[in-house]
């Protein structure tokens, strides 16, 4: 236990050997992990603090906002905005960019983040997490909407933090993912999970079964073949898990393998799927193709895709390698 390293260790470690990497990055990182100790704490002091129900009020997704998701917001935007790290940011729950106020310096890259992670589970004490992805930002400029609107691909780190029965940040910069627990007694993210990898063989699926009658044809057909278990094409019994928190779902897959779903469907033709390209797709993205696995949509990897609109959504199928590839198998053959 001894010789655990730190977060901050380890990022000033990894960027000594990238050439051309200044201390700013590590900075930023440290301006990051203060906010999400902050929620930690707040997440974790729940009712004795009146943080928890709802706002009543809505985002820009017409979503019912939770208390929770004001508080969250507003903790990393003035955690963030002062430091001269960033030249811009954006959120899930504000409908445009978030400028750096004008009596502050402005950095080289740009925040993006969804402040709470599974909301809808916060009343009832189940996970819930922050998640967020850094881009690299023209220096010296005024960021624009277009400056935001870069491939998943063009990320330079990307993580999230759970709020779990611990307190986990799971981190990429490109160079595989390592996980940290926060250790309270010292207020330290300590590395303890090195080289993060997917594996590749699995048996576990993870989709809100409730939308199955809107689902298209290839997703109906991979959950059916799952379903068959031992009886079916695949010989094999299948496990089912559903968390409502992207976070917890993406930390199980990274731990134990597996499958997740939020794919497109018939709903609402003005919503083709739920999850945001900008604020969750592509930062798990990232960290679930550092681990070995990989992220589509079904028919592209998001990582390609080029952003539209900063609040835009895409269907995900993320998780083990082989099950995606599958997955995306049964959509070209549709
Ligand atoms: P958020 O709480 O940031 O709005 O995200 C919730 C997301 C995601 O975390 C989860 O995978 C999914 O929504 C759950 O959706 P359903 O409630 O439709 O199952
Ligand atoms: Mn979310
Ligand atoms: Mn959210």
């Amino acid at each position: 236990m001894a010789n655990r390293i730190t977060l901050t260790q380890f990022i000033i470690e990894q960027q000594r050997e990238l050439p051309g990497v200044s201390g700013t990055f590590t900075l930023l990182l440290n301006d990051i992990v203060t906010a999400c100790k902050k929620i930690s704490h707040l997440v974790n002091r729940g009712d004795l603090i009146g943080v928890l129900g709802s706002a009543e009020s809505e985002n820009v997704q017409g979503e019912v906002q939770k208390k929770l998701d004001i508080i969250t917001n507003d903790i990393m935007i003035n955690a963030l905005n002062w430091t001269g790290h960033l030249s811009g940011m954006a959120s899930e729950e504000v409908d445009d960019i978030i400028k750096i106020p004008g009596q502050y310096p402005k950095g080289k890259y740009l925040a993006l983040f969804d402040p709470l992670d599974g909301s809808s589970n916060i009343d009832v004490n189940l996970t819930v997490g922050t998640i967020f992805s850094i881009l690299r930002c023209r220096e010296g400029v005024d960021p624009t909407l277009e400056d935001f609107l870069q491939k998943g691909s063009d990320q330079v780190c990307a993580g999230f933090v759970l709020y779990g029965p611990s307190t986990m940040m799971v981190l990429t910069t490109g160079h595989g993912v390592n996980g940290f627990t926060l250790d309270q007694d010292i207020g330290e993210f300590i590395l303890t999970h090195p080289n993060m990898t997917i594996p590749n063989e699995t048996c576990e699926f993870a989709i809100n079964m409730s939308n199955q009658r809107y689902w298209e044809a290839p997703v109906q057909r991979y959950i059916d073949e799952c379903l068959q278990g031992e009886e079916g094409p695949r010989g094999k019994n299948f496990n089912m898990r559903w968390v409502a928190s992207l976070v917890a779902e993406v930390y199980r897959i990274l731990t134990r393998g597996g499958v997740f779903l939020y794919p497109f469907d018939l709903r609402d033709p003005a919503k083709p799927a739920k999850l945001r390209l900008m604020y969750e797709a592509n930062p798990v993205g990232f960290i679930i193709e550092q681990a070995g696995g990989a992220c589509s949509t079904g028919r592209e990897r998001i990582l390609d895709l080029k952003p539209t609109g900063l609040h835009q959504r895409v269907p995900v199928v993320l998780g083990s390698k082989s099950e995606v590839e599958r997955i995306v198998e049964y959509h070209k053959a549709d």
